[in-house]
């Protein structure tokens, strides 16, 4: 049996994370015959833990010049951790015929870095695009989880849980590009509505992902 690979898309406070930690024992209750692995970026591993130590880290960039260096060394580090996600986990789970459920994958280093990078790249969403292309593992679908930038960010108020990149004026940005990637490949993508009671988001998930289950 051919493995299946799908994952959970948006921005921070969007409450993907809340619905695939649900989605860990709804999926194998409704389909007990398939093996599933439920994964994430960044990931746990040895790339991922060097990333969020750059993430944490809190210095200031003392010029323009290590502005830019850092942000192409963020790039660096979420790419490596995505081949380092891909080597190890996903195209194994996938040849085991197993159906993989990732939270963030590559769309999220497009839609954020497309973001962080600008004035440094041209067209940065499209140079990441490209870059990716040629190794990357695309997924048989992704959900993007569709909020209001201000509403998330409220969430993560209620939860005391601002980061690095959770300001309005980014989010919108991440938001928007998340959307244009979503335009680019229709087919790929299900936008569900999270602004919907907790219940209905996890119902609409739910459904999308097991439309392509068998
Ligand atoms: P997140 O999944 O929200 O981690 P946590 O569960 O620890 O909150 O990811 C951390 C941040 O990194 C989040 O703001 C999104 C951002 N991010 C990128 O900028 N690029 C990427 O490629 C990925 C995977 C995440």
């Amino acid at each position: 049996m051919r493995g299946i690979l799908i994952t959970l898309e948006g921005i921070d406070g969007s409450g993907k994370t809340t619905v695939a930690s649900i989605l860990t024992h709804k999926l194998p209750e409704a389909r007990s015959q398939r093996h599933f692995v439920f994964t994430a970026e960044p990931t746990i591993g040895e790339a991922g833990k060097l990333l969020r130590s750059h993430l944490a880290d809190k210095s200031h960039d003392t010029s323009e010049e290590i502005s830019r260096a850092r942000r192409i060394q963020e790039l660096s580090l979420f790419m490596a951790d995505h081949a380092d996600h891909l080597a190890k986990t996903v195209i194994h789970e996938l040849d085991k015929g197993s159906v993989v459920i990732s939270d963030r994958y590559a769309d999220s280093t497009t839609a954020y870095q497309g973001v962080t990078l600008r004035g440094i790249i041209p067209e940065p969403l499209d140079w990441i695009r490209d870059i990716y292309r040629p190794w990357n593992v695309v997924p048989d679908r992704t959900l993007f989880f569709s909020v209001e930038p201000m509403g998330a960010i409220r969430r993560l108020r209620a939860r005391k849980k601002m980061e690095k990149f959770e300001r309005l004026e980014f989010m919108k940005e991440v938001d928007s590009n998340f959307r244009k990637i979503t335009a680019l490949e229709p087919e790929r993508f299900v936008t569900i509505d999270a602004q919907k009671e907790a219940d209905r988001v996890v119902e609409d998930a739910l459904d999308a992902i097991l439309e392509i289950i068998d």
